[in-house]
């Protein structure tokens, strides 16, 4: 038995907060080139309300990488992701120590709300201090789309592109450019029971309509980007939505299929266009999971607010207005002392 004061410091340790995105523009699909690569460019907006915070501390007695999330060890395919982008700082700064990482997300990890995404860019940040690199936003971006493509977009804030084959993302229009929302209906909270990197190799190898995705894709990209620059809500809605649809349908018609959506989604995806036929400003979109994120202006957040809530089939509403991009934050105290009794 150790007691907290006894236990080595670490000797690097770096802590980071990073919101989560959700794609305006969709991707789904690798690159024939590899080394995760997106096959289709995307754009996605940061969110302030769903963030991962994840600390990185070496410590010299440690000879293998511990991964905890939400004070859950972490194994399998999950760990070796973590792993491999450990390696690849240790890599950079020459070093062989190992890593303690410790993450905490506020909102359901895999439920679809990209919890892959905020995680990812998070470690990123938040390791590159720990092992003392001073990495560029796009070498951070880069590296956290090595361990999960959505996540290069967490590392900026407001609206973000990655573009076809981009080893980085890159900022479109800050936080600040358009007072939008993203109002998150959270119909399953579960674990889902398709992974998006397994999802995609099966569509891109079973689907018939794949190409035709990966050719109307970059069209809809445009679209979108046209679209947040202008403030056009109209645009961005329609091409939104389309991508989203797009994306489903290669996702369904995958062998075997790859259903996410679940009844109280496509009730809502019927309210949604419903309504905007009305007049209101309001947009599906839906990626790995049931989930439905609404997107909308900030005057009308409240209304989106009440019609999600009083839709059966919705667990919990999460309002999300644009997010900022991810960032060190300083190491918290207690955090450390609390892991080190747990270990002792
Ligand atoms: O997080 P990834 O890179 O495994 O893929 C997620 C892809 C979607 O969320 C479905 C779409 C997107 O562009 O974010």
């Amino acid at each position: 038995m150790r007691t907290p004061t006894e236990a080595k410091s670490p000797i690097g340790r770096g802590r980071a907060e990073a919101c989560a995105n959700i794609a305006l523009a969709k991707y789904w699909g690798k690159s024939s080139r590899g080394g995760n690569l997106t096959a289709v460019p995307s754009l996605s907006l940061t969110l302030d309300a769903l963030r991962t915070r994840t600390e990185v501390f070496l410590e010299p007695e440690l000879t293998s990488d511990r991964v905890v999330l939400n004070g859950e060890e972490v194994e399998g395919r999950a760990r070796d992701r973590v792993v491999a982008l450990l390696d690849r700082m240790r890599f950079m700064a020459a070093s062989s120590q190992k890593a303690r990482v410790e993450s905490q997300n506020d909102f359901p990890t895999a439920a679809g709300l990209a919890s892959s995404a905020s995680g990812f860019a998070a470690l990123a940040v938040a390791s590159a201090r720990a092992f003392g690199l001073a990495l560029t936003a796009a070498q951070l971006s880069s590296q956290a789309r090595q361990g999960s493509a959505s996540a290069a977009r967490s590392l900026f804030g407001g609206f973000v592109e990655l573009d076809r084959e981009a080893d980085a993302a890159a900022p479109v229009a800050t936080a600040e450019h358009w007072d939008v929302a993203m109002v998150v209906a959270v119909i399953a909270a579960g674990q889902k029971d398709v992974s998006s990197t397994g999802g995609m190799v099966q569509t891109a190898k079973t689907c018939p309509y794949y190409p035709a995705w990966l050719d109307k894709a970059p069209e809809l990209f445009r679209e979108v980007k046209a679209g947040v620059l202008a403030r056009d809500f109209a645009r961005v809605a329609e091409a939104m939505e389309e991508s989203t649809r797009l994306m489903h349908a290669t996702m369904m018609t995958s062998v075997p299929p790859i259903l996410y959506l679940r009844g109280a989604t496509v009730e809502l995806m019927h309210e949604i266009v419903r309504r905007r036929r009305n007049g209101e400003p309001v947009a599906y979109t839906m990626d790995a999971g049931p989930n439905v994120k609404v997107f909308t202006l900030g005057s009308h957040v409240k209304k989106v607010e009440q019609m999600l809530r009083a839709t059966e089939g919705v667990q919990h509403v999460i309002v999300c207005r644009p997010g900022p991009r991810a960032a060190t934050l300083q190491p918290q105290g207690n955090l450390t002392a609390a892991a080190r009794q747990e270990e002792a």
